[in-house]
């Protein structure tokens, strides 16, 4: 698709994102730049992405009825699924039929969507290290492969489920029934499904983000249209956790040349196998010069919101060239961190304090996202700031984040 279109016209090259949050929100304005025609899609009306998008659509997208509908009515060139709760069979059938291009696959968003698949797609068909694990299915079975040899301490998560949700380390014996309530309640769906793994002691965990995009001889980009596509990657995004959920980044995360090696060993092996075209957020664990696939999101990842700051091109417009078959610069600009804001309060229309202050911290930069409706745990914003050092960049990522405080209006 190396030929753009005008929007909103007979001939206008049109892409669907299936969610339209804070990573969809980018997604869209880098492709809004390059002249795309967008239809930003989303369970609930005002989302971030909707407000920059051509055409706003409220459906429930993991409802196959209403996905399919809404596809067929539109006709998008592209779908770009930006969330993992999708009906994915139906992408599957669409792009089976010839009808869209789902990126970076439908199989890939179906593998994905879903703990096991990928897991067992790394762990069993590759041969990636991983942690240790068990799907469970009953409290009884958790116990029963906890004992087998998972061990303690583990982590328990619902294979339908992120960002932490239902998520919950294990210590020991008295903790397994209330982890697997958690899991119950904290699910996507109405499931009983938990992935259980082996604790992996870790020095520090990265996002590796890694482009398929075709290679810079401008080749076509069609898999099986005999295109050539590259792999890339982006300098390792080191983050920092709090119960499931990322609250910081930084870029690059220094790591040793064997590391390193082995990291991009595993993304590449886990990429090719995926397929298609666009950036996949590769989750890994590092110890030493050891190297663990955690697991992978075919799309951008949040943690590399410090690309906005970091990169020539950031990985939302990777993500919007790669798709497009479009070349891609992935090096880095300069050091860099983010931090995230959270809401803080319950209310809706909330307002923000404190910007000035945030933006008046060397170095920064602030993306509010918009969302009409804020939590105490959502995220609201992320400050992001460079530096000559990821050092400096944290702290002042962290210190313009703090400066920012939503309250209800
Ligand atoms: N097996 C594990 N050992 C140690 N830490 C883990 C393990 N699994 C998950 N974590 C921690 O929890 C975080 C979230 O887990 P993850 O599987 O990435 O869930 P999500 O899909 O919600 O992002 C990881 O980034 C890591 O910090
Ligand atoms: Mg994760």
């Amino acid at each position: 698709m190396t030929t753009i279109g005008t929007p909103l016209s007979p001939h206008a090259t049109k892409v669907m994102l299936l969610g339209a949050g804070e990573l969809g929100k980018e997604v869209l304005i880098a492709l809004q730049r390059l002249g795309v025609e967008t239809i930003a899609v989303d369970r609930y009306a005002h989302a971030p992405g909707q407000q920059v998008a051509h055409h706003a659509r409220t459906i429930v997208m993991s409802d196959a009825a209403q996905l399919k509908a809404l596809i067929e009515a539109e006709r998008p060139h592209l779908v770009v699924p930006e969330i993992e709760a999708i009906a994915t069979p139906v992408l599957q059938e669409l792009e089976a039929a010839g009808v869209v291009r789902v990126i970076p696959t439908a199989r890939a968003a179906r593998l994905t969507m879903d703990r096991e698949g990928i897991r067992r797609l790394a762990a069993e068909t590759l041969g990636l290290p991983t942690s240790p694990y068990r799907f469970c299915d009953s409290l009884a079975e958790l116990q029963a492969a906890i004992d087998g040899g998972i061990g303690y301490p583990c982590i328990v998560k619902p294979v339908m489920s992120s960002s932490g949700k239902g998520q919950s380390k294990i210590d020991g014996p008295a903790d397994v029934a209330k982890a697997w309530d958690y899991a119950m309640a904290g699910g996507r769906v109405n499931q009983t499904r938990v992935i259980v793994e082996g604790f992996i002691d870790f020095d520090y965990e990265i996002t590796l983000l890694t482009v398929r995009a075709p290679n810079a001889s401008g080749a076509p980009e069609a898999p099986g249209a005999g295109g050539q596509i590259a792999t890339q990657f982006c300098a390792p995004i080191g983050h920092v956790q709090v119960a499931g959920d990322y609250v910081e980044s930084w870029q690059p995360h220094p790591m040793p040349p064997a590391a390193l090696d082995k990291a991009q060993q595993i993304a590449r092996a886990v990429t090719d196998n995926l397929g298609g075209q666009g950036i996949f957020g590769v989750e890994l664990f590092v110890k030493g010069e050891q190297v663990w696939f955690s697991e992978v999101s075919p799309r951008p990842h949040d943690t590399g919101m410090v690309t906005m700051i970091t990169q020539w091109q950031s990985e939302f417009e990777l993500h919007a060239r790669a798709i497009l078959g479009l070349p891609v610069d992935t090096s880095l600009r300069n050091p860099g961190a983010s931090a995230v804001i959270y809401g803080g309060v319950e209310a809706r229309g909330v307002v923000f304090d404190g910007v000035a202050e945030a933006l008046a911290v060397p170095g920064t930069d602030l993306r509010l996202f918009g969302k009409p409706e804020s939590f105490a745990k959502r995220r609201m914003g992320v400050a992001l700031a460079r530096a000559d050092d990821v050092a400096t960049a944290r702290s002042r990522a962290q210190l313009a984040a703090s400066k920012v405080r939503p309250r209800a209006a």
